[in-house]
């Protein structure tokens, strides 16, 4: 693997991130609605968070998405979502290791997470892209594996779908001949459980079904709703003179499936699935848990607070534990598993994707 451009196009995609309207809206959430319960069966003060992932407890069910690394910024930014990782018990992924497999001197951008979240359930990231060939870089390699995974002492790997990004990113990675042989033995190959995982389009039940049969272990759908990447690259080819980027990736704003479908259409492959795009409040989660997810993957709002400093990151995730211990509370369960069995209500445009797609 050789690339040079990497660390400047990680910060590049932070400072858009953080600083420009890139979320798509629509995941779903508004549609979803858990019948109220007012005969509580326990104190507020007792529900208890505490859930189960890949044979691991955590004490909420809340994954820090897959981020950032592998520029000298990211290090403190991980440093902050892994400390916060580590105190509240949650989950965390790190951004793409590539950067770090092509410049080792990347690593501690990253194992930084391990630094401060010593037993934290960290997942390592790679690309799926780059488990093909593109022009002349050749695909990463059981060896890349391995290393990414113990760069951080990873609990798990994820492999990452991007190719809406990579479709509109100025020279982005577009070759996919393949891809399921590589991801079958990327799979295979990994030391840790495999996740697959969508970044803003969403897996359908088809793909979801297939990635199980591929060998991963669990899903994370990356559904459309929250932190658009076809509009981050859209701005960055603008910013390029890329005018082909740049009409593509504001044409495909609202490409793909919206979260809450993908989530139900995902389940179908019996794995555990984590909803990730879009979700802004513990209520978003609650309803995401409702319809079926193990998890929840919060972005944009974590590392936009990580960028402020670690009190920020506390609160954001205080308030938020707080919005789903009450919609628990107030749906008449103890903890977060018992509200896949809350009677809910769909309406709107997600109730109408669910019936023509079947799902
Ligand atoms: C700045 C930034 C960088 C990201 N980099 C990666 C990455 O390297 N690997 C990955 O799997 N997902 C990456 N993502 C996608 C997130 O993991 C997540 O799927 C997406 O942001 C949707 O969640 P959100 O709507 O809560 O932001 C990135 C997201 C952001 C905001």
């Amino acid at each position: 693997m050789s690339s040079t451009d990497i660390p400047a196009r990680k910060r590049e995609h932070l400072e858009v991130v953080a600083t420009s309207e890139v979320e798509a809206g629509g995941a779903g959430w508004s549609d979803v609605h858990l019948v109220h319960s007012a005969l509580p069966r326990i104190d507020l003060a007792d529900v208890d968070l505490e859930t189960e992932f890949l044979g691991r407890r955590l004490k909420a069910p809340l994954v820090i998405a897959s981020m950032t690394g592998g520029h000298p910024a990211a290090r403190r930014i991980n440093g902050v979502l892994a400390q916060a990782a580590q105190d509240h018990g949650l989950a965390m992924g790190l951004g793409s290791q590539r950067a770090a497999l092509c410049d080792p001197a990347l690593e501690p951008t990253y194992a930084v997470a391990r630094e401060a979240a010593p037993t934290a359930f960290l997942i390592a990231n790679l690309g799926a892209a780059q488990l093909v060939p593109q022009g002349e870089a050749p695909a990463a390699t059981p060896d890349d594996l391995r290393r990414a995974v113990d760069m951080i002492r990873a609990d798990a790997l994820a492999i990452h779908l991007n190719f809406l990004e990579e479709s509109v990113q100025t020279g982005g990675d577009r070759q996919a001949a393949g891809l399921r042989e590589a991801l079958a033995a990327a799979a295979a190959a990994s030391p840790v459980p495999a996740i697959a995982k969508e970044t803003g389009a969403g897996l359908s039940r088809q793909s979801a079904i297939e990635l199980a049969e591929l060998g991963f272990r669990a899903l994370d759908v990356g559904g459309l709703g929250g932190t658009s990447f076809a509009v981050v690259e859209a701005i960055r080819a603008e910013r390029r003179g890329d005018r082909r980027g740049a009409a593509l990736g504001r044409a495909y704003r609202d490409w793909g499936i919206p979260t809450a479908v993908s989530v139900v259409g995902a389940l179908a492959a019996g794995l555990p699935v984590i909803a990730t795009g879009g979700v802004r409040s513990g209520l978003d989660a609650a309803k995401a848990l409702a319809l079926g997810a193990a998890l929840v993957g919060v972005g944009r709002p974590l590392v936009r607070a990580a960028l402020q400093g670690p009190e920020a990151v506390e609160a954001w995730i205080a308030q938020f534990l707080e919005e789903l211990r009450v919609a628990v509370f107030l749906s008449g369960g103890r903890g977060p598993r018992d509200l896949a069995a809350v009677p809910r209500v769909i309406l709107g445009d997600t109730r109408a994707w669910l019936a023509d797609l079947g799902y």
